[in-house]
Parts: structure tokens; sequence; C-alpha cells
């Protein structure tokens, strides 16, 4: 797990290396913010001339895992942690991180489950990580009870 972790984090550090552009955005957990990071990683990857197909399957895994953030990691109460949005793009790849934290996960595996959640009361209830997994071509969550939260993703974009 412990190799996992620094395999990603190293990964996401090289890899930008060759990044053509970088962004980050830092917003309070509200769900009014939701909506503005999901348009903002939409807007921001235009530039690889993406399908509509590719900004819908984006903004849906962006907006899953910062809802995420917003209602199981600081668990809808708001507070001055932020979420931390940040996107970079090689020449045909968009690649994003999403941090918060929250309370963490425990159990990563049993979370990523279609189906699984914690908060049943919710529509589409535990497909976000599902959604992610399916929209994106690579996901990865690093977490752990009180550790906050970190998804990492990403997307071949154009030139299939
Ligand atoms: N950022 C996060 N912080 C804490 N827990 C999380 C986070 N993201 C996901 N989880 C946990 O993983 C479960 C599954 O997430 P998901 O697949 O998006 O389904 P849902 O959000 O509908 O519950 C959640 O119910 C929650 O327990
Ligand atoms: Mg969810």
């Amino acid at each position: 797990m412990v190799k996992q972790k620094e395999a990603w984090s190293n990964g996401w550090q090289m890899n930008q290396e060759e990044a053509v552009n970088r962004m980050e955005l830092k917003i309070m957990p509200l769900s009014e913010n939701e909506a503005f990071a999901r348009v903002a990683v939409a807007a921001f990857m235009t530039q690889l001339d993406p399908t509509l197909e590719e900004v819908e399957d984006v903004k849906t895994a962006v907006s899953e895992a910062v809802t995420n953030s917003i209602i199981h990691g600081y668990e809808n109460k708001g507070g001055n942690k932020p979420v931390v949005i940040e996107a970079y793009l090689t020449k045909r790849r968009i690649h994003i991180r999403i941090e918060d934290e929250g309370v963490g996960i425990e159990n990563i595996g049993r979370a990523m489950e279609p189906l699984f959640t914690t908060k049943p009361e919710l529509e589409r209830s535990g497909m976000g990580f599902a959604f992610m997994e399916a929209f994106m071509d690579e996901l990865h969550v690093e977490s752990g009870r009180g550790r906050g939260t970190v998804v990492y993703m990403s997307k071949q974009i154009g030139g299939q």
C-alpha cells in the first residue's frame, strides 16, 4: 500500500515535467462550488480539443470526486479546510488530483465497490467511484481514517 502510494505520488510529480499547462483551484467545501470546479476543469481542458463526450466524462468524474469531498470528507459541514483541485495537461492527456483534509476512508476497496455507500439516503447512491472509473482511464485513491483523501484520475483526450 505504501509502495503504491509512493509510486502514484512520484508519477504525479514526474509526469508534470511533460505538462504543457497546469491549474490549481482551492474551494471551500460548499455544494455551490461543485459546479464551479467541474466547469473550471472543463474549460481548462478545451485546449486539448476534446470531443463533447470527453468533456462530459471529465465533468462527471470531477463532479463525483468533489461532491464526495464535500459531503463525505467534510460531512457537509463546510468549514475552512479546502477541497483542492489540481489538473495538468500533457499533449494528449488530462491528469487530475482532488484532495480534501476530511475524515478519510477506512476501507478503500470496499468504498470503491459499485453501490457501496455510507449515505444510502442520497440519490445515485454508491456509484460515484464506479462513474469515475468508467469515465476516466485511470483512477487511484489514497486515504485512511482521519487522513483525508486524494483521488488521482487521468484520461486520454483526442487522437484515438
Ligand atoms: N472524499 C471522501 N472522504 C471520505 N469518504 C469518502 C470520500 N469519497 C468517498 N468516500 C466514501 O466512499 C463511499 C462511496 O463513494 P461513492 O462511490 O461516491 O458513493 P456515494 O457518494 O454515493 O456514497 C462513500 O459513501 C463514503 O463512505
Ligand atoms: Mg459519491
